[in-house]
């Protein structure tokens, strides 16, 4: 049975107790079978039969569990760098996206691209991700926005789970935006979501969820409420993509349909925090999003005074957060977002794998866990985020595999 011991700093990250409650544990080690963790406590009061395996050696590290990026749009075709240009000048990223650019040309990259480019393409994106110590990633498609071009996406992903080390749970985006054939005809493609898209998905079981833009110049509260009643009864779990740009009652409505989360945020009501406490909704601020797109970085203290479980993630995708830097992530939402350095930690971990419905298996150490675990070179969570220094992650396990 393997150990990994001469950890100085360990935070299990169970999910008991308020957002900042990390559960540390010092001079601690960890023990697993195959890819189970099977012991986890103080080194000093580790049973023997634990130590007849492997030995790692932490050195006096900080210990965390595997990194969970619960919201990112890992596979598209091309890129957008004149749009990072044109924002900095000052245009907005919906005017960007009304004269045809935003998610339509990425839409249009994607459907050029064969599998197989896509697939190389996020393969390389998840090895760099690996280095940073996340450990479970969720996937969104939402740029083929045809079932054809949906289900390329999503077999992207069924094939990433099956090579990569990485966990991989994969999202059905077709409501992302309306494509450019049915510009001028949208009930058409609700229509074709209801009646085909969300149907064929569910039946090809590549996606659990399903996320939907819900927002006036994509699809509005009527619209989203549709497609997620849909999705539930075809078997996906809902996720929304809530108050991004305008408050639109996005919030409200994740908790009506009983979504795992809504993502985003920025313009939340405290209604919408109210509904989503009580529903038990996860709310997942993303940073780096607001950050690009210039717009007033979320207030996370009111979303967990309120009650609300906040998750942190990148949203890594090619227009309004091309980067997949999830300690980064985490270091903004302290600074702006006035979360804690431990509140960011729960929010990247336990919070996160909750957000994608995994936290039975992931995101936290606890015998009979799946052994995902990091080595940061800091002493704690509050030194690793004030001198943020980057990828800073040592070694990290993944069932139970040292993979970088
Ligand atoms: O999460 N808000 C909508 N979707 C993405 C952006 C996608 C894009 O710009 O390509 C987001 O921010
Ligand atoms: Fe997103």
């Amino acid at each position: 049975m393997p150990v990994l011991k001469n950890i100085g700093y360990l935070a299990t990250c169970k999910d008991k107790g308020e957002q900042d409650d990390i559960h540390t544990i010092g001079q601690a080690a960890i023990a697993w079978e195959g890819d189970t963790i099977k012991w986890v406590g103080e080194e000093a009061s580790i049973p023997d039969q634990y130590v007849r395996g492997k030995i790692y050696d932490a050195n006096g590290k900080m210990v965390i569990p595997g990194l969970v990026d619960c919201h990112t749009h890992l596979a598209f075709g091309g890129w957008r760098p004149d749009e990072f240009e044109m924002r900095v000048r000052g245009e907005s990223y919906l005017d960007i996206a009304q004269a045809g650019g935003g998610i339509l040309s990425t839409v249009k990259a994607t459907r050029e691209a064969t599998e197989n480019e896509l697939f190389e393409k996020a393969s390389g994106f998840l090895e760099e991700i690996a280095k940073q110590g996340v450990t479970a990633v969720e996937c969104k498609s939402g740029y083929g926005l045809s079932l054809k071009h949906e289900l390329k996406t999503l077999r992207v992903y069924k094939r990433l789970e099956e090579e990569s080390p990485l966990h991989i749970a994969p999202t059905f985006l077709g409501a992302h935006t309306i494509p450019p054939e049915y510009k001028e005809n949208r009930e058409a493609y609700i229509e074709l979501l209801i009646d085909e898209m969300i149907p064929a998905v569910a039946e090809s079981e590549l996606a659990d969820f399903c996320d939907i833009f819900t927002e006036e110049s994509a699809f509005n509260i009527e619209e989203s409420r549709k497609i997620l009643l849909a999705a539930k009864v075809a078997g996906l779990i809902p996720k929304l993509h809530a108050d991004q740009l305008t408050s639109c009652g996005g919030a409200e409505l994740a908790a009506e349909v009983e979504a795992a989360s809504a993502d985003h945020l920025e313009k939340v009501s405290e209604q919408g925090i109210k509904d989503m406490a009580k529903a038990g909704v996860v709310g997942v601020t993303l940073p780096l999003a607001s950050l690009y797109t210039q717009e007033e970085p979320l207030n996370c203290r009111k979303l967990v005074d309120g009650g609300v479980d906040v998750a942190v993630a990148t949203d890594f995708n090619p227009g309004s957060a091309p980067t997949y830097d999830l300690p980064l992530a985490m270091m903004l939402t302290c600074n702006q977002g006035r979360l804690t350095p431990a509140e960011a930690l729960k929010g990247a971990t336990v919070y996160a794998a909750k957000a994608i419905k995994r936290n039975h298996k992931i995101g936290s150490i606890e015998p009979g866990k799946s052994a995902d675990f990091a080595v940061i070179d800091a002493p704690d969570p509050n030194f690793w985020m004030y001198h943020y220094k980057g990828a800073n992650c040592v070694t990290s396990y993944v069932s139970g595999q040292k993979i970088a």
